[in-house]
C-alpha cells in the first residue's frame, strides 16, 4: 500500500537540497522500489511570509497524519528580528513537540573518501560508525520550575530543572537497544549518576531494561564528561550511545566533527509506537538554511539525501533500498565528485544538482 510522505523543504538551501531528494523519490517510485505519495507544505520563514505563522494548524495536522515527514531547513536573516513566537525555528519546535518526537538519532559515520576531513587523525576515525540517541522532549530544556527571579537581596537567579520519569527513560532506551540489535549490539548509556539523582535513576532504569528485555545487547554506563574525552580519544569503541537531552546536544555535535562536514550529516527524530509498527517520525539534515550559499547551487544535498535513506530504513524497513542509496553516496564520493564544502585536491567540483545527477547515475 502507498505511504504518505510530507515534505517541508523550508527556507534557504532547504528547497535546493530537497529538489535532489524528490528526484530520487521519483526514481525509486518509477523502479517500483517504493510506493510513496508525496505532498508538500510550508514551514519556517516561507510559512510566515505566506500565512503569518511559521507553521499553520493545517500543516501541523498533515504532519501528524503522514507516515513520515522530511524537512529541509528553516530560518534566515530576513526573519531574524521577528517576535520569538513567530520565528522560523518555532515551526520546527512545534513539529517536534506535537509529534512527541522523543528520540533523536544522529549517526556519526565517516566515509572512507572523506576521512581526511575529520578533526582527528585518520587512523582514529577510519571506518567510524556511531549512532547517538539523544532524548529530545524532556530533561533540563523543558523541566519545571524554570525562569529568572529576583531575590529579596536584589540578586537575580536563573533556574532550570533536570527531570526525568521512568517512562521517559525507558522509551528512549528501548529505541537505543533496538538499534543496537541491528548494529554492533553495544550500548553506552551516558549520564552523571555520580552527581545527579536524575542520572542515577537513568542508570538504574536502563540497566533494568537491559536485564529484562535485551540480555543479548552489551551495556556499559559512562559518565558524560568521560564520554566527551573518549569520543575524541578512541571513538571507535562506541556503537550506540544513549543519553539525555543536554548531554546529547553536546556529545552529538562533538561526534559530528569527527566526521568533518556539516553537509554530510543526517538525522531522524522518532515518536512513540502508534501500533501496527507505525510511529511518527521526522527526518532532516543537521545543517541549517545556509543563507551564505543559498540560491547559488552550491549546497551539498547529501545530508538531506542520507536523511531520506534513514526514512527508508527506520520508518519503512526498506533496508535494501536504504543500503543502495548509502552505497551510491559512497561510490560518488570515492569517484571524487564533490560539492564545495567537501572539496579536496584532485576532485571534481559539482553543484547541488550535479551531486543529485551523480547519485542518480550510481
Ligand atoms: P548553517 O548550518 O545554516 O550553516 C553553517 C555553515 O555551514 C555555513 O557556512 C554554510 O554555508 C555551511 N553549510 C551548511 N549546510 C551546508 C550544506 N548542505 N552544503 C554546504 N555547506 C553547508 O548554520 P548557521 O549559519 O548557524 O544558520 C543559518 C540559519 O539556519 C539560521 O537562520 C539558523 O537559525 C538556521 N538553522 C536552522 C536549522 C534547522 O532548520 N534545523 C539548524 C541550524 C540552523
Ligand atoms: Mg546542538
Amino acid at each position: 500500500t502507498a505511504k504518505n510522505i510530507l515534505i517541508l523543504a523550508g527556507d534557504g538551501i532547504g528547497p535546493e537540497v530537497m529538489t535532489q531528494v524528490k528526484r530520487i523519490i521519483d526514481w525509486m517510485n518509477g523502479k517500483g522500489l517504493t510506493n510513496f505519495v508525496v505532498s508538500e507544505g510550508l514551514v519556517g520563514g516561507c510559512s510566515y511570509d505566506a500565512h503569518g505563522t511559521p507553521l499553520t494548524d493545517e500543516t501541523m495536522q498533515r504532519a501528524m497524519d503522514a507516515d513520515a515527514v522530511l524537512l529541509g531547513a528553516v530560518g534566515g536573516p530576513k526573519w531574524d528580528n521577528l517576535d520569538f513566537s513567530l520565528k522560523p525555528e518555532r515551526g520546527l519546535l512545534r513539529l517536534r513537540k506535537d509529534m512527541e518526537l522523543f528520540a533523536n538519532l544522529r549517526p556519526a559515520l565517516v566515509f572512507d573518501a572523506l576521512a581526511e576531513a575529520s578533526s582527528l587523525k585518520l587512523e582514529l576515525v577510519k571506518g567510524l560508525d556511531i549512532m547517538i540517541v539523544r532524548e529530545l522532549t524532556g530533561g533540563v530544556y523543558f523541566g519545571q520550575p524554570r525562569g529568572i527571579e529576583t531575590l529579596p537581596n536584589g540578586e537575580r537567579r536563573g533556574i532550570n530543572t533536570q527531570v526525568y520519569t521512568t517512562s521517559e527513560i525507558i522509551r528512549v532506551a528501548e529505541v537505543a537497544f533496538d538499534l543496537a540489535r541491528k548494529r554492533g549490539s553495544k550500548v553506552h548509556s551516558v549520564e552523571k549518576a555520580n552527581v545527579m539523582e536524575s542520572g542515577l535513576l537513568w542508570r538504574e532504569e536502563v540497566q533494568k531494561l537491559r536485564d529484562a528485555k535485551y540480555q543479548d545487547v552489551h551495556l556499559e554506563h559512562m559518565y558524560a564528561d568521560n564520554c566527551a574525552m573518549q569520543l575524541v580519544r578512541t571513538p571507535r569503541q562506541f556503537d550506540v550511545i544513549v543519553t539525555d537531552n543536554l548531554f546529547g546536544d553536546l556529545l552529538s555535535d562533538c561526534a559530528a566533527m569527527l566526521t568533518g562536514s556539516l553537509g554530510m550529516l543526517p538525522s531522524a527524530s522518532l515518536g512513540g509506537d502508534l501500533g501496527g509498527g507505525k510511529r511518527r517520525a521526522l527526518y532532516e539534515p543537521v545543517h541549517g538554511s545556509a543563507p551564505d550559499i543559498a540560491g547559488q547551487n552550491k549546497a551539498n544535498p547529501l545530508a538531506c539525501i542520507l536523511s531520506y535513506s534513514m526514512m527508508l530504513r527506520y520508518s519503512f524497513g526498506l533496508l535494501k533500498e536504504a543500503d543502495l542509496l548509502d552505497q551510491a553516496a559512497q561510490n560518488v564520493l570515492n569517484a571524487g565528485i564533490r560539492t564545495g564544502d567537501i572539496m579536496a585536491a584532485g576532485c571534481t567540483p559539482v553543484g547541488t544538482d550535479g551531486m543529485g545527477d551523480a547519485i542518480l547515475a550510481e
